[in-house]
């Protein structure tokens, strides 16, 4: 028997020692909380992402009196992004969540399924998609979408 250790490297910066590439994708998923649809939750998530071709696609999360027929903004964002130009691998999605009036102080971190889909992409591209995790006090920067989601299920599980 042994004991595998599996880390997960997060650089943990201020948004105002991002480069301003960074920022503005930041601040693309911070403008986009407030056309969230999240009357049941009152918690609005933005997304950014920005493609290869420098073209920016942005989403919020929709909710729904069915739960789970809602959609989280980072899936509205990328769906969006990978339909419009299914062509164009992703370089970069940042995200921010907005609630009780204020901007979480602490970045918002995505849910299981957002992380599958997030892989997905970023395995059909096979470039590295950059995560950029917004909060007041600290922002996380990810290189990558496996980082985030070890042991993954992906295709060549399939086989
Ligand atoms: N949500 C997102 O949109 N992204 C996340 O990363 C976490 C959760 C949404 C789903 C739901 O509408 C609300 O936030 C509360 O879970």
């Amino acid at each position: 028997m042994n004991t595998k250790i599996i880390e997960t490297k997060v650089t943990v910066s201020s948004f105002e020692e991002l480069d301003p590439s960074n920022q503005n994708l930041i601040n693309k998923a911070k403008e986009e909380v407030s056309k969230a649809y999240a009357p049941y939750s009152g918690f609005q998530v933005g997304a950014a992402v920005e493609l290869e071709n420098g073209l920016i696609f942005t989403g919020n999360n929709q909710e729904n009196s069915a739960y789970p027929s809602g959609l989280c903004a980072e899936r509205v964002a990328m769906f969006y992004a990978n339909s419009q130009y299914p062509d164009v691998a992703v370089k970069s999605i940042a995200i921010a969540a907005y609630t009780n009036g204020q901007f979480l102080e602490y970045p918002v971190t995505p849910c299981g399924s957002c992380r599958q889909v997030l892989l997905e992409t970023e395995m059909r591209y096979d470039k590295p998609i950059n995560i950029l995790l917004y909060g007041i006090k600290e922002v996380f920067l990810i290189d990558n979408v496996r980082q985030l989601l070890p042991l993954c299920f992906e295709k060549s599980s399939l086989k």
